[in-house]
């Protein structure tokens, strides 16, 4: 009779580093996932045994990630702004440099008392969500995204983090007509890759939506049709907050005070000390 062998965290572990080419990290949420432990659990508990069921999906989330898929679109969520999002390949998974962006959308409206958000190209609804999920029922949101399919993510996450009654969804760019005036803050990440930097397979960008990243030859084509209407849209006193690609912030700048050419335009700088976003701060 077969002894049946007995796999440990441990043993599981080095298993999965050996064997591909996953960082430890990335291993250790995994087995976080498989097992439903915490990282402490599974540092102080080495020896404990794994069933075969969690032992196997940890192969073939390893394998998976070795592929190049990224972590959050295996595991099915990604952290952002403190909120656990749901993420599949429908949508980019939020990324930590697009946080400033909420933070600052949060002390604009602090003081205000019924702000209106526009959220353009909300993909996961991150940014929305986040903004509502911080902030009390005085503040309402519309979000946008031309794929049908982000916005089922999005609603899906409006409903997790219990925020939908406040956040009202369209399908459609920023020439929506449904979109009314006025919003106090515009927040738009819009795709900003330049076509030829889009990262080939197996690269974990490549497992993302195209549209949530080409963002044309120089990167600014949505922008540039975003910045056509989002003066229509904004409040005499609001903020209109932009993300892009450090090399591109000072082009996208120009189109910002070219659209707004009486506001006070500036250059937002990211985690990593790099220039990350342009602020549009319009005053009655
Ligand atoms: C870079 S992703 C940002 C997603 C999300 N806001 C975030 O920060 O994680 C860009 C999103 O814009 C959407 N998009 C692309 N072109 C658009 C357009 N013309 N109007 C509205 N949304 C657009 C894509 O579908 C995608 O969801």
């Amino acid at each position: 009779m077969a002894v049946p062998r007995r796999v440990t965290i441990e043993k599981l572990r080095e298993f999965l580093l050996s064997q591909s080419s996953v960082q430890a990290p990335d291993v250790q949420r995994i087995l976080s996932y498989v097992t439903g432990r915490s990282e402490a659990w599974l540092r102080a508990y080495g020896e404990t045994e794994v069933s075969p069921k969690a032992e196997s999906q940890a192969r073939e989330f390893a394998q998976r990630r070795a592929s190049g898929e990224p972590l959050p679109y295996i595991l099915g969520t990604a952290g952002f702004h403190g909120h656990s999002f749901l993420v599949d390949n429908r949508v980019l998974v939020p990324r930590p440099e697009t946080e400033h962006l909420v933070d600052e959308a949060l002390e604009f409206i602090n003081d205000k008392e019924r702000p209106r958000v526009l959220d353009v190209g909300t993909g996961s609804g991150a940014i929305a969500c986040s903004i509502l999920a911080e902030t009390g029922t005085n503040v309402h949101a519309n979000a946008i995204d031309v794929s049908a399919d982000a916005l089922l993510v999005a609603m899906a996450n409006a409903q997790r983090l219990g925020v939908e009654p406040r956040l009202t969804f369209f399908i459609g760019d920023v020439s929506t007509p449904a979109l009314r005036p006025f919003f106090d803050v515009i927040v738009a990440n819009l795709p900003y890759v330049p076509t030829k930097d889009i990262a080939p397979s197996p690269d974990p960008v490549s497992f993302e939506p195209r549209i949530a990243l080409d963002g044309g030859a120089d990167g600014l084509d949505q922008y540039r049709r975003f910045l056509k209407h989002a003066p229509r849209l904004l409040a005499l006193d609001g903020i209109v907050l932009m993300e892009a690609a450090p090399p591109i912030i000072a082009d996208l700048e120009a189109l910002a005070r070219a659209a707004f050419p009486a506001a006070e335009v500036t250059i937002g700088i990211d985690y990593g000390k790099r220039a990350r976003y342009v602020k549009v701060r319009t005053r009655e």
